[in-house]
Parts: C-alpha cells; sequence; structure tokens
C-alpha cells in the first residue's frame, strides 16, 4: 500500500487515507444556508474517495461572511441544514469537517465571478467590515475596516465558540478554525493588517492574543476525543519570510500547548504585493519544517493534484494528510484515479461498495 493510501489516526477518528477535500468556498448560499447545490456536491466529494472532506468556509456571524452568498452557522436553521450535508459526507465513507471563518476586513465583497471586489458602500447588499486596526486590503478590496473595540473581540470570539458548539451538533467531526488568508485571525497576527496600541497588538504576544483566545474558547467547546485543527497562513513572501515563519512556528507550538491537534499549513495572504513562488507542491518545504519544529501534524496544499506528487509528500514525512482541492471539482473522484495510476492492489475499495463492486469487475473484465 502506498503511504498516500495508508489510515490516518487522529484522536478518536481514523481516515481510510491521507487524501482531503479542503475548504472551497462555492458561493452559492442565500442568508447563510446550505441548499440542494451545496448537498449534491459534498455528497459527491464524501463519495468520491477522500478520508476527510471539509466543508468550505462558514461564518460565525453575518458580518464575517466574505460574500453575501457564504454559509453561515450563526442560527439553527444553518445548523440543520449543514447536519444534513454532513450526513452525506459520512455515507459517502469520508470524515466530515468543517471550517469555521470571519472574514475580517475581506468581508463585503462580490463573488469572484462577479468581480472578487469589495461591494460598493451605497449597495445595500453591503455591509462595514471590522478588523483589528482601520487598514484596508488594498488592491481589489480597498474598503476601510471598522477597528474593533474589546467588546467586538470579546463577541467574535463567542460567535466561534457557539459556532464550534453547532457543529458539533450538526455531527461534524473534524473541525477547522480559519486562521488564514488574510480574514480576520490572520489579520490580528499580521504586522501589515495590525497596528493596535492595546495588547491585542504590537509585539508577538500581542498579535498571538486573539488567535490563543478564540482556540481556547473553542476548545472549551469542542468535544476532545474530536479533531480541533486551523488553517493558518505560516508566510507572506512578502519579503520578511524567516522572522514571520519563525514567529508562526511559535505560535504553532502555542497552538499545540493550547489543545491544537493538527495545522493546515497555508500562506498569509494578508497584503496584495506578495512574490508567491507558485509551483507544484511549493509549500510542501515549508509544511515539513512547521511539522518538525513545532512538534505538530500538519496538512497543506497549493498545486498537489499528480498522484506521484500527494504521494511522495506523505512517504517523505512533509504532511501528514494531502489537502487536494481544484482537482477535485475536475473529478470527484481523484482518489480513486489516483490509486489507479499508484497501482494499488485493490483501486476501486476507496470508493463505497455500490460503485467499488461493479468497479472491480469492470476493471478484472477489462
Ligand atoms: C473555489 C475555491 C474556493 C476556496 N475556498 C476556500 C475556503 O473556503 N477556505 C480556505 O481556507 N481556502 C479556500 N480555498 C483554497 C483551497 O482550500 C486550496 O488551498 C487551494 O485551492 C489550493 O489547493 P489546490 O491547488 O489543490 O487547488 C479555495 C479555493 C478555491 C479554488
Amino acid at each position: 500500500m502506498s503511504a498516500l493510501f495508508s489510515p490516518f489516526h487522529l484522536k478518536d477518528i481514523t481516515l481510510r487515507n491521507r487524501i482531503a477535500v479542503p475548504p472551497m468556498c462555492q458561493y452559492s448560499a442565500v442568508d447563510g444556508l446550505t441548499n440542494d447545490w451545496h448537498l449534491a456536491h459534498y455528497t459527491s466529494l464524501g463519495r468520491g474517495g477522500a478520508g476527510l472532506v471539509i466543508v468550505e468556509a462558514t461564518a460565525v456571524a453575518p458580518e464575517g461572511r466574505i460574500t453575501p452568498a457564504c454559509l453561515g452557522l450563526w442560527n439553527d436553521e444553518q445548523a440543520a441544514g449543514l447536519a444534513r450535508i454532513a450526513a452525506a459526507i459520512k455515507a459517502g465513507g469520508a470524515v466530515p469537517g468543517i471550517q469555521i471563518a470571519h472574514a475580517g476586513r475581506k468581508a463585503s465583497a462580490q463573488r469572484p465571478w462577479e468581480g472578487d471586489d469589495h461591494i460598493p458602500a451605497d449597495d445595500p447588499r453591503s455591509w462595514t467590515p471590522i478588523g483589528p486596526s482601520a487598514i484596508p486590503f488594498g488592491a481589489n478590496l480597498p474598503r476601510r475596516p471598522e477597528a474593533m473595540s474589546r467588546d467586538d473581540i470579546g463577541r467574535v470570539r463567542k460567535d466561534f465558540a457557539a459556532a464550534a458548539r453547532r457543529a458539533r451538533e450538526a455531527g461534524f467531526e473534524w473541525l477547522e478554525l480559519h486562521f488564514a488568508h488574510g480574514y480576520l485571525a490572520q489579520s490580528f497576527f499580521s504586522v501589515h493588517a495590525n497596528q493596535r496600541t492595546d495588547e491585542y497588538g504590537g509585539d508577538y504576544t500581542g498579535r498571538s492574543r486573539f488567535l490563543l483566545e478564540t482556540l481556547a474558547a473553542v476548545r472549551a467547546e469542542w468535544p476532545a476525543h474530536l479533531p480541533l485543527t486551523a488553517r493558518f497562513g505560516v508566510i507572506e513572501y512578502d519579503g520578511r519570510d524567516e522572522e514571520t515563519l519563525a514567529e508562526s512556528i511559535d505560535l504553532t507550538r502555542a497552538f499545540r500547548q493550547g489543545g491544537l491537534d493538527l495545522l493546515n499549513v497555508s500562506v498569509g495572504f494578508s497584503i496584495p504585493d506578495t512574490r508567491i513562488p507558485w509551483g507544484p507542491a511549493f509549500l510542501a518545504p515549508i509544511a515539513e519544517r512547521v511539522r518538525r519544529e513545532a512538534g505538530l501534524p500538519v496538512a497543506s496544499s497549493w498545486g498537489i493534484d499528480a498522484p506521484a506528487t500527494a504521494n511522495r509528500v506523505v512517504a517523505d514525512q512533509q504532511m501528514d494528510l494531502v489537502m487536494v482541492g481544484r482537482a477535485h471539482l475536475a473529478n470527484p473522484h481523484w482518489p480513486y484515479h489516483t490509486a489507479l495510476q499508484l497501482k494499488e492492489d485493490k483501486p476501486s475499495w476507496v470508493l463505497p461498495a455500490p460503485y467499488a463492486h461493479w468497479l472491480e469487475k469492470y476493471r478484472a473484465n477489462a
């Protein structure tokens, strides 16, 4: 059996292999609610063969949505819809996960295919984004956020904890906190976005406080026997990478002490002007360094869509899980085709019986 198809154990959860579908926004919700699109999309990913399917960034509060079409988990009706999604993923043999999120200063935007920029302030669909400081992201997201008061910080922390509780009640077995990609938590950590002079800004300790307090609030709600994970941008590619990486590794150690079980290593995306070395698996060496130096299991993604590459990053212990995103949009059965290419003994068995039974016969007769 290849490294990619070996099972992965974390807390009381076992994934059937090391392939995970990372969160990918569908921008298809109304009032934060799931609908037939989400059900069909996540059902097909759940039965496609991946060990873990993480539902897209789901906002903990209305103002925390990236766009008006993002999912939410701030009320019970939303939780009821998501319970159907969790059950559908599980019925396909994958573990159902969800990413809970607050978009911060990148909120109130148009869908990517409708411009990907801030909705004009005079449009009734828009709202005022919030952030650690009144500093806009820039480029296509120029709107100046409102700097959060301490009350705002306390409220959002409680929103994360309440969303975690609803996620558990809805049947999710894997929780990912969205601390990445220039959204609210990442912007608290970023020197570019956070220029606060109180205890939530300034040095490493101040800029880490919001993230660690949010983790603690969620840890108190999320069951101890289930994986609690976070996605975090450990590097910005902004010219101060060693400094950021060293701080990020310190923070990952603090996450571990705070009860985090795995880090999904990503890029910060805190400013528009960066020099990201896009290429196949470009983040794998960074993920490996975080894994080794922080002593925490890691997952990562970005440009890992070739079966041999996906297998290599696991076999070389650069990451424990491989997040395969867009390749799953192109082909929800990416794990099956990957198992064929890696010459697994019984490639069909990554699929549920109603597919696996016939595909096994079909291959035997081919
Ligand atoms: C349509 C789309 C939506 C995405 N939405 C999210 C999201 O909700 N949360 C997140 O952390 N990353 C999001 N991402 C990033 C993906 O999780 C993933 O990291 C990225 O696509 C790179 O992996 P890939 O090269 O395998 O596609 C999104 C990416 C795409 C293409």
